[in-house]
Parts: C-alpha cells; sequence; structure tokens
C-alpha cells in the first residue's frame, strides 16, 4: 500500500507541472495593491456610471488642456494682429531688465546647442556641419539680410524649418519661450541690434508691381541663398541675363519669361533646368509678386 500511494503523489505531482492553462489566479503571496477594483479607461460595456458604458469619457468638443490655449499669435506664431511676421517681441517677455538679461543669457545656452553646430560658435555660418553636405550653406547672423529680418520670420524659421526642410523645424525641440530666448540673444549679443525693432520696420509689401518689390522679395523670399544677381552659379542657375533667354530642361527647350517664371515658383518640379538639382523649394507667391520678380529680373541684364 505503501507504494501505491507515494506512486500516486508522484504521478499528481508530475501531472501538476505540465504547464497546461488554468482558470485558477496564480499563487499570489504578497498582494500589495496588485489587484483592485477598477474600471478599464477603454473597454466598453464596463461601466455603468455613464451611458456609453466607458469609463474613460472623450472631453467635450472645445477642451483645451489647462496651458495650452495659445492664443496669444505674436508670442505662439510669431505674427502680429494681422497675421503677418511680428516686427515686435512679446511684451511679456521684454518688460523689465533683469528678465531680458536672463532671457538672453538663456537664449546664448540655447543658441550654442541647437544652432551652432550649423550657423557657427559665432553666428557666422561657419559650424561644423556647414558644408558638410548641407545643399544650402546655413547663413551667417551678421547679414544684413538676417539683421533686418522681423523677429517673427525667425521665430518662423525655428518653428516650422526653411525652405521645406533646408532646415528642419525645432518646434519639438525647442520649448515657445527658448525659442524668443534665442532671438533675444541673436539681437542683443551677435546682432548688436536693440531687442525693439526700428520704428517703421515692416515686411517689405506694394500695391503695383515694381522691381524695387521685385529685388525685396528676392531677399525677403531667400531666393538669394540659391540663386546670384551676378553671374555666379550657387545652388540654382544665376538670375543675371537669364530673361528672354532659351533654357534647356527636363521637358525640353524653353524660353524664360512671366509664364515660366511663375510655373517655376509655384511648380519647381515641372521643369528642372539641365544639369541642375531638383532642389528648388515651391513657393505661394501672387501674380503681383511675380510681376514685380519678372521686373526685377528684366533689369538684370
Ligand atoms: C542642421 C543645420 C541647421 C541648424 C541646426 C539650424 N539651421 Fe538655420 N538654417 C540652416 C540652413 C541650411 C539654412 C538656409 C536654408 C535656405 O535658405 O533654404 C538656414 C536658415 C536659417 C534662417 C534664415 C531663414 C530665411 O527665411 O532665410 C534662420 C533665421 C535660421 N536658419 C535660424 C536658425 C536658428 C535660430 C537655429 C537654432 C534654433 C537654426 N537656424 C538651426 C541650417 C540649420
Ligand atoms: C533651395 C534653393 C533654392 C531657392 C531658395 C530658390 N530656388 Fe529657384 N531654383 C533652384 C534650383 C536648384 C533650380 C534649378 C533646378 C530647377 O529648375 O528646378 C532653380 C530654378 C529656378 C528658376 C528657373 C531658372 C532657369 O535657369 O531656368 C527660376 C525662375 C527660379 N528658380 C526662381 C526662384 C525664385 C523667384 C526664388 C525665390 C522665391 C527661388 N527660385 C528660390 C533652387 C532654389
Amino acid at each position: 500500500m505503501h507504494k501505491l500511494g507515494a506512486g500516486l503523489v508522484g504521478l499528481l505531482v508530475l501531472a501538476g507541472c505540465r504547464g497546461g492553462e488554468s482558470d485558477k489566479p496564480p499563487v499570489h503571496l504578497i498582494h500589495n495593491m496588485d489587484t483592485q477594483e477598477r474600471g478599464k479607461a477603454y473597454r466598453k460595456d464596463s461601466s455603468d456610471v455613464f451611458p456609453n458604458g466607458r469609463f474613460m469619457q472623450a472631453p467635450p468638443e472645445g477642451t483645451v488642456a489647462w496651458g495650452q490655449l495659445g492664443e496669444d499669435d505674436l508670442f505662439f506664431r510669431g505674427l502680429d494682429a494681422q497675421g503677418q511676421p511680428a516686427v515686435e517681441f512679446p511684451a511679456a517677455l521684454k518688460d523689465g531688465d533683469k528678465a531680458k538679461e536672463e532671457l538672453v543669457a538663456r537664449g546664448a545656452i540655447r543658441y550654442q546647442i541647437f544652432c551652432a553646430p550649423c550657423h557657427g560658435e559665432l553666428a557666422d555660418g561657419k559650424g561644423p556641419v556647414a558644408g558638410k553636405g548641407l545643399l544650402v550653406p546655413p547663413p551667417s547672423f551678421k547679414d544684413d539680410r538676417l539683421k533686418e529680418m522681423v523677429n517673427g520670420k525667425i521665430y518662423g524659421a525655428i518653428t516650422n524649418g526653411v525652405n521645406n526642410g533646408n532646415m528642419a523645424s525645432y518646434a519639438s525641440q525647442i520649448p515657445v519661450e527658448d525659442r524668443w530666448a534665442i532671438i533675444a540673444y541673436l539681437r542683443q549679443d551677435v546682432q548688436k541690434t536693440v531687442l525693439e525693432p526700428k520704428p517703421g520696420a515692416v515686411a517689405v509689401a506694394s500695391d503695383k508691381p515694381t522691381a524695387e518689390y521685385g529685388a525685396a522679395l528676392y531677399k525677403q523670399e531667400g531666393c538669394n541663398a540659391c540663386h546670384s544677381i551676378d553671374g555666379s552659379k550657387l545652388v540654382g542657375p544665376s538670375f543675371k541675363g537669364l530673361w528672354g533667354k532659351t533654357e534647356s530642361t527636363t521637358t525640353g527647350d524653353v524660353k524664360v519669361d512671366e509664364a515660366y517664371l511663375k510655373e517655376s515658383v509655384l511648380n519647381p518640379m515641372a521643369k528642372v533646368v539641365t544639369g541642375y538639382p531638383p532642389a528648388m523649394p515651391a513657393r505661394q507667391l501672387n501674380d503681383l509678386q511675380i510681376s514685380s520678380l519678372a521686373l526685377y529680373f528684366q533689369s538684370l541684364q
């Protein structure tokens, strides 16, 4: 009898170790707070509190998380009341000299971390990454074009990037206030321009097509990063002597006139000039702006 008993126990033990499934809860010696009554956030039918049977409810339409309203267009988007790139600095940041000093100091550190690799420690456009495979060279912040660039445009460059990714967006790395801190640093320490812009400084505009407006657009829209006006080849062809000439493109020869200019700007990939990379970013310029550029190009013969 003894032998039989021992054998049975042995069998049962083995059977218990076969690794099959069981409905019973596992042996759980110390419970801590492992099992407790709760509702599963996304599981339907688990709640009798709410009519839709879910514990976690969608927020009512139009709900904004605390502190995330972002209604100040100047601060959050760099835009003025007309929706144009702002000339001003957000009032909240420029009040008080001590605050301004702290802002500039913070901006200096953030600049060295995020911008210096390309734009250079001295902000002269000569960072270690510049010249290493970047299609367009990063500009120097000491150039007149960047000195005259309104704050909102620089803010836009950091937030949205430049020219379809020639410079990437830094919105996810750099919080809003730090973007302004970097601008404050560039204005006060690098460019020695004051935080407040010169009175009367505005982004260029015109109500009729003129060559002067075209010349201003050439700079303001950053065409000068890739197109020279003195005949030298940059990323794209020079605008000097371009007007009226016959250009060889991927879809055959074409005469450079206003229609071709318009297509080049709005839809640059339609015809790519032979011998150049398809690297021209599209721009949403209106007819008045295109006509002004056309007049400007005609003056560059
Ligand atoms: C990875 C390299 C790189 C980094 C990092 C970088 N930039 Fe740029 N940036 C560029 C390049 C390249 C251009 C020129 C793009 C063009 O003209 O198409 C540019 C252009 C700009 C312009 C001119 C925009 C215009 O409309 O012409 C501004 C302003 C600017 N960068 C600000 C910044 C600031 C501020 C930082 C740091 C937060 C920064 N950049 C970080 C590469 C970089
Ligand atoms: C990032 C560099 C870059 C920028 C910025 C740029 N372009 Fe270009 N563009 C090119 C390249 C590269 C080509 C030649 C390849 C092609 O046709 O797409 C070109 C071609 C052109 C052509 C055709 C030229 C020819 O010889 O037939 C016109 C016109 C033109 N660009 C206008 C503009 C204007 C106007 C702007 C500013 C609003 C501008 N581009 C900004 C790179 C650029």
